[in-house]
């Protein structure tokens, strides 16, 4: 066997062509070792990582041909003295050896022997002056040209180098991306409560403005959300993220008031490893996380006027820097905004900045309380009985048309949020059950006193009795008995509702005056 320099280019050729496309550490072995084959005989092929950290050693994968007894296992195992692999490592010189008999009394290399291997050359692979694995070739006759064979595996061992550095990089990168994929699927999921068909709504209010958010939904302009309480802004923001071409990517909510001051910018920027104490590793902000995403920041005048200045830096420059950390990071994300306040009397009150309330009301939508739009009430009654009931494993109620006719005429101080929670609980007491106006009243008693501190005036029961009788006979234009009469609606016997009437001086033209007023 005789490689002159042209053979041995050739040969170095032919290895590293049939190696490079290899994206899998299986294909790219098994191709290393057919390639070698085709050169010289050889009885056993082995790679190894190491592992300074730990003085560890890896197989980086199964090894080809003679498989000793006891050495083969794919576990981390320690460097240990006396072994082949720990001479070239820490030598980073070739290790040849023509004779293993003279040795055997080591373990591994007893293990060799036994198995019929009688000779060895291992190298060492190394990249940027670093070892990180060996390269081990094994016979079971010493080959006759041992040194020109080491000559040539020495530059072999420096392409596997290559090699064997770029897959190790490429399985780690693709296992950060599979985890990375993973919790991005993680947290669009756990926002899976909002799947956009859930979304009710049928009155001309909400149509009209869900056109709004439709058209708005393909542009990047800020949007911001107002509205009471419960009228769904959280929902509507996430709508208009899932039908915007953002979709695919992440929607970042920042609930502002529960970030604790302290960590506001590291939270919202993101901070740099060792930026402060307790910073242990680099942490990515939500402004990052929003890139071609959206960031929803809801309740945003809850921020200190300082917070808000920040924030105000960030919308007008898009670009951020992460604490501890002078390399400006810019993201690419798109604004919705909340509050449940009217964000100009905040301005007044000194709450909110005049400048940063004119940078995110570019577009504003104002969600109206399910009290002006009566007509969403049936439909969410009965869509969220399905969903809920569905999700309890209950059997739906039944809601009679005049226990609808009262849900409608409630005020509903907190909104959907509890028009879920009162369904929710009809589910549980009234499981495939007849709704009647008596069990909602109870009901709404109940969610009244609740209401206390957000309602400076609470009725007494006498003046909502009136209040009720009074919206009866509107209702039913001043019919007390007969199928659409007021007695009905509200569920007691004619001549009780005409004695309520007599009580507090109710006349039934009282549908009219009303009507008028
Ligand atoms: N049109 C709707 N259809 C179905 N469910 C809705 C609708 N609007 C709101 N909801 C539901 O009502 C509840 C309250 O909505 P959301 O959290 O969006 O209110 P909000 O306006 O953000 O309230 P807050 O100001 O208190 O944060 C949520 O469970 C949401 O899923
Ligand atoms: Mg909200």
């Amino acid at each position: 066997m005789k490689w002159n320099l042209a053979t041995r280019h050739q040969i170095l050729l032919e290895i590293t062509n049939a190696v490079i496309s290899k994206t899998s550490i299986q294909d790219f072995f098994q191709a290393l070792a057919a390639e070698l084959k085709k050169h010289f005989p050889c009885d056993r092929l082995s790679i190894n990582l190491y592992e300074k950290k730990g003085q560890s050693l890896q197989y980086f994968t199964e090894a080809y041909g003679i498989d000793p007894k006891g050495i083969s296992s794919l576990d981390k195992r320690p460097l240990l003295k006396g072994t082949i692999a720990k001479m070239a490592i820490q030598s980073k010189q070739p290790v040849i050896i023509d004779d293993l008999s003279r040795y055997k009394d080591k373990f591994s290399i007893g293990q060799m022997v036994r198995a019929g291997l009688m000779s060895t050359m291992a190298f060492p692979l190394i990249m940027r002056n670093t070892v990180f694995g060996s390269l081990h070739f094994s016979f079971k006759t010493a080959p006759p040209n041992l040194s020109e064979l080491s000559e040539l595996l020495t530059e072999v061992s420096k392409q596997v180098a290559i090699a064997v550095d770029n897959l190790v990089a490429y399985k780690r990168l693709r296992n950060k991306n599979q985890n990375l994929e993973r919790e991005k699927r993680y947290l669009i999921g756990a926002t899976e409560d909002y799947k956009s068909k859930d979304f009710c709504y049928t009155s001309p209010q909400m149509t009209e403005i869900m056109e709004v958010v439709k058209k708005v939904a393909g542009i990047d302009a800020p949007v911001f959300i107002t509205g009471e309480t419960g009228t769904g802004k959280d929902f509507l923001a996430r709508y208009l993220h899932h039908i915007s071409p953002r979709k695919d990517h992440l929607f970042v909510k920042v609930n502002c008031p529960a970030i604790p001051s302290t960590l506001f910018e590291s939270e919202l920027f993101g901070h740099a490893k060792g930026a402060f104490t307790g910073a242990d590793s680099r942490r990515v902000g939500r402004f990052e996380m929003a890139d071609k995403g959206t960031i929803f920041l809801d309740e945003v005048g809850e921020l200190s006027e300082n917070q808000q200045a920040k924030l105000l830096q960030v919308l007008q420059e898009r670009r951020f820097e992460r604490v501890g950390d002078s390399q400006p990071i810019e993201a690419n994300f798109r604004l919705i905004a909340a509050t449940n306040r009217d964000p100009v009397k905040s301005i007044q009150e000194g709450k909110l900045r005049n400048d940063l309330y004119y940078r995110l009301n570019i577009i504003q939508i104002h969600v109206p309380p399910l009290r002006e739009r009566e007509g969403d009430i049936p439909l969410l009654i009965e869509q969220v009985t399905l969903h809920e009931s569905h999700q309890m494993h209950q059997a739906a109620p039944h809601y009679t048309q005049q226990a609808l006719t009262l849900l409608n005429a409630y005020s509903w101080p907190g909104n959907v949020r509890e028009l879920k929670n009162f369904v929710k609980r009809m589910i549980i007491l009234k499981p495939g059950e007849k709704v009647r106006p008596h069990d909602i009243e109870k009901m709404i008693e109940l969610e009244e006193q609740t209401c206390v501190e957000q309602n400076s005036y609470i009725p007494t029961l006498a003046e909502s009795e009136q209040i009720s009788i009074e919206q009866a006979l509107v209702k039913c234009k001043g019919f007390i008995g007969g199928k659409n009469g007021a007695a009905r609606l509200l569920d007691v016997p004619r001549s009780t509702l005409q004695y309520r009437m007599k009580k507090y001086g109710i006349k039934p033209e009282i549908s009219v005056q009303l009507k008028d007023r």
